[in-house]
């Protein structure tokens, strides 16, 4: 082999944990034994010589995690890239590090002074030097790894860090001697994991377990085939004994106090570059804007969490707060992420929350041809329930039939141009969709601003206290619409008929607060049960009571209306008499009951060809202003995922759990009431003074 290798150490001598900036120092200040750690080191400074040369930077007072040389910076051949820490505890380290490295003649390079990098404590070299893996999450910023790659000339792989113990990349993970790996995988989140995947073989990926993680096992010194390291259980010492290496073990307790073992102890100084590595454009950026309350509704934290929980990470650039309630705010973000895909994700999520690029970078939206019936381009932009518009040839035109999950199909040959949402499986060849992130701006509904006369609950739940205020409100909103002709849906779950609201639901569609009315088989069989046998599921309603033999009422009630061929017809030969679907007949109020695999029947009425099903509601919600939800879960999320922004949503359910699953479209026309549906209904009656 070569020469021997070099390393950089520095002396404890002030060493102590005087403060907390990671998990492990907590409840360790000024707890440590400066002998023993003079022991520990010393120990590990003699292993480390009988191998290499250790050259030593002086330790100075009130710098107490100086002696971890990882975090000095990073080193390939005679370049040095200078750490700048994120906490301004170890900042002081900065400048002797730096001096050290001008006085050996290192070609020093420096972050730019926003942008914290944490050196060989965040960066490893691949052992055969073909790659840079780079963490981030915790420590180093994701901005640092562009930098790292232009300077060394090398390709750098960012892995992200999502547990906060591990929040050094070299404290889970350590490539090792002939392209091994030993790490710590829960320590990643899982497009690291699989980018780890990609590049080392399974044969060579060593991994610890959560026990030999937390003794920092992965915090190894490798020189050749020795592996020195604070402590591994006898599976580990054996799993790397297998793989040729020797394993000495080398206690070091008291830094473990400050969150760092055998290898933050050291810095590697002659990283040779032995192949040839082609820079690849590390890190993919781009500028957005946001425009909006970004304070108030928010919004600006909302973007920045979605940002990071994506694995992206950002630097805002301008920030111009609205000095008033009513002025908006305006930001520009710089976003990074680790790879074009992924920015392209993050930048998706982040156009469903409002924002847009620049005008200077905006670029008409990519189209891509359908090939193949009912799939679209693998790129394909998928929609929100969230106006959205398009740009084509240089002009933004509004998506018509904006729905949930599905794709944007243009026809730019049409005059004006024709932009649609569709579902997938209506996709035809030859048709173009959008994709990729470019050209489309998603319409934030300026918040309650319209409608002022009106202000609903403003996506908030209510419990019982305020049922009755809410209810008033809606019944408000249900009276202004019926007198201005408009459009009013329910959706409606058996459990209505159950808790007795069926006579409130078969009201409010005789004096026409209803236009149309979706369902399932159930809701439709349990009404007119109760109409033909007064029993919901065999159970007397009068009475709460079960009724004798009452369980046959429920498929006897299906038969009956199976033999005159339909609800509607039922109701014209005089045997359906009140109920709510008699009104509908009564009313013609348009119904849609949706099929599902536990229908018994089912009523004729009732559609099990679910993409006729979904075709229908679809139809019938068409021009809806507010829709009802009642008690039915399954029937309200496949109506939310049809619905637009802008339509005002009332969830109603004893569950909270699927209220808020309703009613939390982050978007603020939708209400959700945590309360009983009969006790709803009969409330909202009276205050409509029907009953
Ligand atoms: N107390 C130090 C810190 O939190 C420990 C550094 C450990 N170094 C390392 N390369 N993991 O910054």
């Amino acid at each position: 082999m070569s020469a021997r290798s070099r390393y950089l150490m520095c002396a404890p001598e002030y060493f102590d944990v005087a403060y907390v900036i990671n998990p492990w120092m907590a409840g360790n200040i000024n707890r440590t034994s400066p002998e023993l750690a003079r022991q520990q080191w010393q120990e590990l400074y003699e292993l480390v010589q009988t191998q290499a040369t250790v050259e030593l930077v002086d330790p100075r007072p009130g710098l107490p995690d100086m002696p971890f040389t990882a975090n000095a910076g990073l080193v390939l051949e005679d370049r040095v890239v200078l750490s700048h820490f994120l906490f301004p505890e170890r900042q002081g380290e900065e400048s002797y590090f730096a001096e050290w490295f001008a006085a050996h003649d290192f070609k020093v390079f420096t972050m730019p002074t926003q942008i914290a990098f944490e050196g060989a404590g965040d960066a490893l070299l691949d052992r055969d030097q073909r790659w840079l893996w780079a963490g981030y999450g915790h420590r180093s910023a994701l901005d640092s790894h562009g930098y790292l790659a232009k300077w060394l000339e090398l390709e750098v792989l960012s892995l992200r860090l999502v547990d906060e113990r591990f929040y050094h990349l070299d404290t889970c993970f350590c490539p090792l001697s002939r392209g091994y790996l030993l790490y710590y995988p829960l320590a990643f989140d899982e497009p690291s994991r699989r980018l780890i995947a990609q590049r080392v073989p399974p044969e060579k990926r060593l991994i610890v377990s959560e026990q030999d993680a937390v003794n920092f096992a992965c915090n190894a010194v490798n020189i050749q085939d020795l592996v020195i390291l604070n402590q591994a259980t006898p599976q580990l010492q054996e799993q790397l004994q297998q793989s040729g290496f020797q394993v000495v073990q080398s206690p070091l307790g008291e830094f473990m106090k400050a969150g760092g073992a055998a290898k933050c102890l050291t810095l590697r100084l002659d990283e040779p570059r032995q192949r040839l590595t082609p820079v690849i454009p590390v890190v993919a950026q781009r500028t957005i804007i946001l425009e909006g309350h970004l304070l108030d509704s928010n919004l600006m934290s909302r973007v920045m969490d979605t940002i990071q929980e994506a694995g992206g990470s950002f630097e805002i650039l301008e920030f111009h707060a609205g000095a008033r309630p009513q002025d908006l705010s305006r930001a520009q973000l710089l976003v990074t992420a680790p790879d074009l895909e992924r920015l392209e994700d993050i930048l998706t999520l982040l156009i469903d929350v409002g924002a847009r690029l620049p005008a200077i970078e905006t670029l008409d939206a990519t189209l891509e041809t359908v090939r193949q019936q009912g799939v679209a381009p693998g790129d394909f932009y998928t929609t929100t329930i969230y106006n959205t518009e398009v740009r084509v040839q240089g002009q933004w035109y509004l998506v018509q039939n904006q729905r949930m999950d599905g794709a944007i199909v243009v026809d730019d040959h049409s005059r004006p141009v024709q932009v649609d949402c569709q579902l997938l499986r209506d996709l035809q060849v030859g048709q173009k969709v959008v994709s990729g992130v470019d050209g489309i701006r998603t319409v934030l509904k300026r918040e309650g601003r319209e409608t002022a006369e009106f202000t609903f609950m403003g996506s908030s739940i209510s419990s019982e206290r305020r049922v009755e205020l809410v209810v008033e409100q809606i019944a408000w909103e249900l009276r202004r619409l019926r007198d201005q002709g408009g459009k009013v849906v329910v959706v409606a779950g058996p459990v209505v008929i159950h808790t007795g609201g069926g006579v409130h639901l078969g009201q409010l569609i005789r004096e026409g607060y209803v236009q149309a009315l979706l369902g399932g088989n159930a809701i439709a069989v349990h009404d007119i049960e109760q109409s033909l046998y007064g029993t919901s599921l065999g159970v007397d309603l009068q009475r709460g009571t079960p009724v004798r033999g009452g369980h046959r009422h429920h498929l006897k009630t299906i038969n009956r209306i199976r033999a005159f061929g339909g609800i509607a017809q039922a109701v014209e030969q005089g045997v359906l008499t009140s109920g709510v679907f008699y009104e509908c007949v009564q009313r013609k109020v348009p119904f849609a009951l949706a099929g599902s695999i536990r229908d018994d029947g089912p009523l004729p009425e009732t559609q099990m060809d679910l993409i006729k099903a979904q075709e229908h509601y679809a139809k019938l919600l068409q021009g809806a202003q507010m829709i009802l939800m009642l008690s039915s879960m399954l029937h309200s999320i496949g109506v939310g995922n049809m619905t637009p922004a802008g339509v005002k949503l009332v969830c109603v359910d004893i569950n909270p759990a699927v209220v808020t699953k309703l009613a939390d479209r982050g978007s603020v026309e939708s209400t959700g009431i945590v309360t009983d549906v009969g006790l709803f209904l009969s409330l909202l009656t009276r205050q409509l003074h029907l009953g």
